[in-house]
Parts: structure tokens; sequence; C-alpha cells
């Protein structure tokens, strides 16, 4: 790859306190240490997209959040753009948050139901001093969600007024809206029906065209990584067991635990081009059918 590196992890290792053994315990003295991450050698250059892939419990999520610095490496070293950010604490990290953005698994729990999407989005604008006053940031919020698919109108509702496909886009439209460097999707489409899961890769692979995007791309599912990501990283027991272009990788697996899991998965010979275009077709019926009614969604 010839991109130049944004985030780069020499050896990294996690480790956290045990929590099941933490209550058996009964409290006296620290929990024991669990190796959630070991050894991780990992670069992902600007504007990439690497799929990590591996069975529940390999540490998909826990090295996501980790490159993020949403938890503190306890081994290695972390640097995103040539700076060493493995130990920085909170304050250090904030002008950086805007740079790296988190859309996570369950956008009904991760948006505030009490919100409307219009203040969702503005939030992190006024946060990080991107926004002129209230109307700029809804100004702002109502590109935003044009900008993923949905109509400006939309600003004005609650999340539960939203479908699962549309909740996801504004799950999306908030990683967006600091124009991140960074983004890691964690297993963003595992609750949709096939055709919004469709869409939402369409969406991702176009941001990620369009925005220059480095998109770190957690899933389960091969086939979704496959139309979607450069590169491929496959995760056991926290630690890297093989790595490569997804079209090296996919062709030829050299490790017997990625080959076990691609025979688990049922992977259909789709094209990308044949993915996304159908899915920008369906994006427009859908969406045209829920945002040309005042009530499509209520
Ligand atoms: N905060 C934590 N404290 C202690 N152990 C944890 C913590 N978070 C995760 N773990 C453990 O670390 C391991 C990796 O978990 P992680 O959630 O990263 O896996 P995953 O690959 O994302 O799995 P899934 O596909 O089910 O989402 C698991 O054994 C998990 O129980
Ligand atoms: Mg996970």
């Amino acid at each position: 790859m010839t991109a130049e590196p944004l985030i780069r992890a020499e050896g990294l290792g996690l480790s956290l306190p045990d929590r099941g053994a933490r209550a058996g315990r009964l409290g006296f003295g620290a929990p024991p240490l669990l190796d959630i991450l070991q050894d991780i050698d990992l670069t992902v250059g600007a504007g990439e997209s690497v799929g990590l892939v591996g069975e529940s419990g390999s540490g998909k999520t826990s090295l996501g959040r980790t490159l993020m610095r949403l938890y503190r490496p306890t081994a290695g070293r972390l640097t995103f753009e040539d700076r060493d950010i493995t130990g920085l604490g909170e304050g250090a990290l904030r002008p950086l948050r805007a740079d790296m953005q988190f859309i996570f698994q369950d956008p009904q729990s991760s948006l505030n139901p009490r919100a409307r999407i219009g203040e969702i989005l503005s939030q992190p604008l006024h946060a990080f001093g991107r926004a002129k006053g209230r109307r700029d940031a809804w100004a702002q919020a109502s590109a935003l969600l044009e900008r993923v698919g949905l109509p400006p109108s939309f600003a004005g509702r609650y999340p539960h007024e939203l479908s699962g496909g549309q909740r996801q886009r504004v799950g999306i439209a908030r990683a967006i809206a600091l124009k991140p460097r960074l983004v890691v999707a964690d297993e963003v489409v595992s609750g949709l029906d096939v055709s919004s899961q469709a869409q939402i890769l369409a969406l991702l692979n176009e941001l990620k065209r369009d925005l220059g995007l480095a998109l770190v791309f957690i899933s389960h599912d091969l086939s979704v990584v496959r139309v979607l990501c450069d590169r491929v990283v496959v995760l056991r027991h926290g630690r890297i067991v093989e790595e490569g272009t997804c079209e090296g990788v996919f062709a030829a697996p050299g490790d017997p635990y990625t080959q076990e899991l691609l025979a688990a998965i049922p992977l259909p010979e789709v094209q990308p081009g044949w993915i996304f275009d159908d899915a920008r077709g369906a994006a427009d019926q859908v969406d045209g059918a829920s945002a040309g009614g005042s009530g499509g969604a209520r």
C-alpha cells in the first residue's frame, strides 16, 4: 500500500481486569488481568479500508477501540500520523478525537432517544467549535443528512421515528460530522435486513471515496468485507493470524483458521460493482418512498 500511514500499531497489547473473576473474588485484591490483544502490528494508510474479521470474542471490538485510544494499550506503541499517542491522557487526546470516529453496531442505543436528530448531529459540531451558533449547526446537520441520503426534514425527528437503516445513516452522519480521518465501523450492518445492508455498504463505499476516509471495518461477515475493503486482517484469540489484500487472502487463505472462517460462510460470488450499483438503485427507491410523504416513517 502506497498511502501514508495514518495509524500504526507496533507490538500492541491490551490486558484488562477479568470481569468474571472480579465477581468471584468478593472484591478482595485486584482482579487478575486477561490478555485481550497481543503483539498486534497493524498499519492503516490514509484513505485505506481494512476489514477486521474473526470469530466472536477474538478481539475485533477491543482492537477497534484501542486503535482509537478509547482503551489505553498496555503494551507496544500506537502512532497517529507519526505522533505517539500510546499513553496520551484524555486532555491531550481531545483535539485528536475529532479525527477518529466510531460507528456503533446498534444506533438504537447509541443515539440519545430524547434528542432530535438535528440536535444529535449538532452536538459534536458545538463541542468542537465547528459551528457558528445554533442556526449554523442545524444547517450543517441538514447537509449531513442529505449527504447520507436522508431528507433534511429528518432533523426534526426523534431516533424512534426512523427505521433501523435510517438510524444507521444518522450514526454515519454523526461520525462524519467533524470530517474525521479515521472511522472505525463495528458490525454496522449486522442488525439490518439484506437490502438495508447493501445500501449502507454502498454509502460507506461512497464516503470512503469522496471524503478520503481511512476505514477500519469490523465484521464477522467475510463477504461484506470483501466488497468494501482493500485489506483484511484476521484475528484469533487477540492475535493477528493472517493479513493481506482482500484479493490475495480470499483467493488463497494461508492460515488454517482463515480457511475455516471462509468455509463457514457461504460466500456468494458477488462483484463489488454489482452490489453497489444494485444498492444505489434500491436506496433511491427506499429513500424516495420514506422521504416523500410527510408521514412516511412515522
Ligand atoms: N472491558 C472488558 N473487560 C474484560 N474483558 C473484556 C472486556 N471487553 C472485552 N473483553 C473480552 O475480550 C475478548 C475480546 O472481546 P471483543 O469484544 O473485542 O471481541 P469481538 O471479536 O469484538 O467479539 P464479537 O464478534 O462477539 O463482537 C473477549 O473474551 C471478551 O470477553
Ligand atoms: Mg465486537
